[in-house]
């Protein structure tokens, strides 16, 4: 049965960007027979301005009956003045709770050709090639009881709670761990154990799901030595999972390493492995409109959603290989372009991506 993919241009440059990956995947899914429907929505400020809300329920309906969805990215000074209930990101965070999307990979991969992007040295991070598993919909950003309250002495108290159940440890530890298995088998578990109970809790359940992946090298670290260790020598690492705040900061820092946000991929997949895929950049008001925006995000996330949740890796594969040669060939939008290098439109770059696929098959 034909595999059904929600398209979610959104704002700003999402549009753009998202025109490019569909180039790649609708050449990729006639040439390997992938069998792949796509059907358009609006979300964010788009659908807003449509609809009155950021999330309509016709959109909403159809990321729940597709297989995966492509989203670009949302929001704009347009839309700033609107109050937060109404906001395009409000759609964002709507979703990803909606279709329960619990589990978020986030890879920092530092491409040779751009070594110089990165703030480090070319020997700490060149080859970086790593995956940020963050818990999406649980912890601290979740938990109740929050506010800011008003104590008996007149002063003001803030609170929020950090709580994860037994089972939401469990099926984000199972998510990290066939993650592993699928790059290089080796796990780094990141909490704060030595302090927090919730994390203790994290840690014994982590050890304990790890004796169904016995191909899996599992290791723990405390949150703090993981922050210097991935500026230090970020290498070490294959994949790291952890809580929703601590992933959040993480996998910013692990972006960082490679200097480029034009070029990082994002997946957030459900207990059964479907998902939403998208580039990790917003969506670039600055440059929205102008042909000028990076789409390899946005293609190395379509990518990810062949590997994750449509199970091709060969197609994954030929798409990064692709993307790579692209790159070989000193093809370069604004973002990432220095002398030498030859400097393309977004279209450009979707182009020259696709006749390096192309000349594979
Ligand atoms: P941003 O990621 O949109 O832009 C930051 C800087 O990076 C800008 O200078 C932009 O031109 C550049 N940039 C981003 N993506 C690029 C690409 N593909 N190619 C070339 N350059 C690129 O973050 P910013 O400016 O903080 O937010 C702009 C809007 O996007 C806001 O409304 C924000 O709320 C929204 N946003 C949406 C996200 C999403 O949809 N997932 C994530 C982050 C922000
Ligand atoms: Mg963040």
């Amino acid at each position: 049965m034909a595999k059904k993919i929600a398209v979610l241009p959104g704002d700003g440059i999402g549009p753009e960007i998202v025109a490019e990956a569909l180039k790649i995947l609708s050449f990729l899914n006639t040439d390997m027979n992938l069998d792949l429907v796509f059907e358009n929505a609006l979300i964010g400020g788009a659908a807003y301005d449509a609809f009155g809300t950021p999330l309509p329920q016709i959109t909403l309906n159809l990321c729940k009956n597709a297989d995966a969805v492509l989203l670009g990215a949302v929001g704009g000074p347009k839309w700033e003045p609107l109050p937060h209930a109404v906001r395009p990101e409000r759609g964002l965070l709507s979703i990803r709770s909606e279709l329960n999307l619990f589990s978020n990979l986030r890879p920092a991969i530092l491409c040779p050709q751009l070594v110089d992007a990165s703030t480090l040295k070319p020997e700490v991070v060149s080859g970086l090639d790593i995956m940020i598993v963050r818990e999406l919909t649980g912890g601290i950003y979740f938990g109740q009881p929050r506010g800011i309250r008003l104590l008996e002495n007149g002063e003001q108290q803030g609170y929020n709670t950090l709580v994860y159940s037994e089972s939401e440890i469990r099926r984000i530890a199972h998510s990290a761990f066939k993650t592993a298995q699928k790059r290089h088998k080796k796990l780094c578990s990141v909490d704060k154990a030595n302090v927090l109970e919730v994390t203790e809790l994290w840690r014994n359940v982590m050890t304990e799901v790890g004796k169904d992946y016995p191909d899996v090298q599992l290791t723990h670290m405390y949150v703090d030595n993981a922050a210097m260790q991935l500026v230090r020598a970020p290498k070490q690492f294959d994949v790291i999972v952890t809580t929703n705040m601590f992933g959040d900061i993480l996998s910013d820092i692990a972006a960082m390493l490679t200097g480029s946000i034009g070029m990082l991929p994002s997946a957030s997949l459900d207990a059964s492995g479907k998902g939403m895929y998208e580039p990790i950049h917003g969506s670039a008001p600055d440059i929205a409109g102008k042909g000028i925006a990076n789409p390899l995000a946005t293609i190395l996330s379509v990518a990810m959603m062949l590997r994750y949740t449509f199970n091709q890796p060969a197609a994954a594969d030929r798409i990064e290989q692709a993307v790579n040669a692209a790159l070989d060939a000193q093809v370069r939008t604004a973002d990432i372009h220095s002398e030498g290098m030859v400097k393309v439109s977004t279209s450009e770059m979707g182009d020259t991506v696709l006749d390096a696929l192309r000349r594979q098959s």
